[in-house]
């Protein structure tokens, strides 16, 4: 009988933190259409009612469901089971990410990571003075909406080999950010930013090996965006040294 036949699926799980943990076996009833976090959500309700894991919007808006699915980092909510399942699943929690427990990581590095680089929009207006004339085919207009899709997921930060080596880099999700908003003109702190995303951790750390692109579900390609902003130090350094 083909996989693809089999009534129940079979799923090993992440159970404990980082420290001290094991997978578990479970026998999962298979369905069409069924998600992986369908799976999961399984699991909970009807195996065992203690496994930690998180989700909210159940439609790829909300970034909160990922995990690596055999591993490989993925947003469970629309990935279903026929498209990544050849002989069986194992579901963990994020790479990179320190795990509170079981499918569920401590997301406060990687929110801390975009303060760092300056991830929050600041304007230059007042509420009293015209809305600021954007044209939207203008290139920088173009590079910062390429850019500003993210959902905050962190399958980026999962897939990056620099994180895993570089306790301080930024990451994917952070420098993509800091492109998107470099190329706001109405954002106030570009010469900030720029130092922010220049200094140690920053665009300069990254190797270009473009883990980010290939799994971000929502196909932003942020090495790209590190791309830009590593020519924008560049051309901040001459400036500042001719
Ligand atoms: Fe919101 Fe998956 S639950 S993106």
């Amino acid at each position: 009988m083909s996989v693809s036949n089999r009534s129940h699926l079979q799923v090993r799980v992440w159970r404990g933190d980082a420290q001290r943990g094991a997978f578990e076996a479970f026998e999962v009833p298979q369905q069409s259409s069924q998600t992986i976090l369908d799976v999961v959500t399984w699991i909970q309700r009807y195996a065992d009612s203690s496994l930690s894991y998180r989700f909210a919007c159940r439609v790829g808006m909300c970034g909160s469901c990922a995990m690596m699915v055999n591993g490989i980092p993925r947003w469970t909510c629309r990935t279903h089971v026929d498209k990544v399942q050849t002989d069986g699943l194992t579901i963990e929690p994020l790479r990179n990410l320190p795990v509170i427990k079981d499918l569920a990581c401590d997301m406060t590095e990687f929110f801390d990571k975009w303060r760092r680089a300056q991830g929050e929009f600041e304007g230059g207006q007042t509420r009293d003075q015209p809305v600021a004339a954007i044209q939207p085919e203008s290139s920088q207009r173009r590079a910062a909406n390429a850019a500003i899709e993210c959902i905050n997921c962190a399958i980026c930060y999962a897939a990056c080999d620099v994180v895993s080596g570089q306790q301080e880099y930024l990451g994917p999700a952070a420098l993509n950010r800091a492109w998107s908003l470099q190329n706001d003109e109405r954002d106030t702190r570009f010469v900030d930013r720029l130092n922010a995303v220049s200094s140690t951790g920053g665009c300069l750390s990254c190797h270009s090996q473009q883990g980010c692109a290939t799994y971000c579900p929502n196909e932003l390609n942020p090495t790209a965006s590190i791309a830009g902003l590593k020519r924008m130090a560049v051309a901040g350094y001459i400036r500042r040294h001719d």
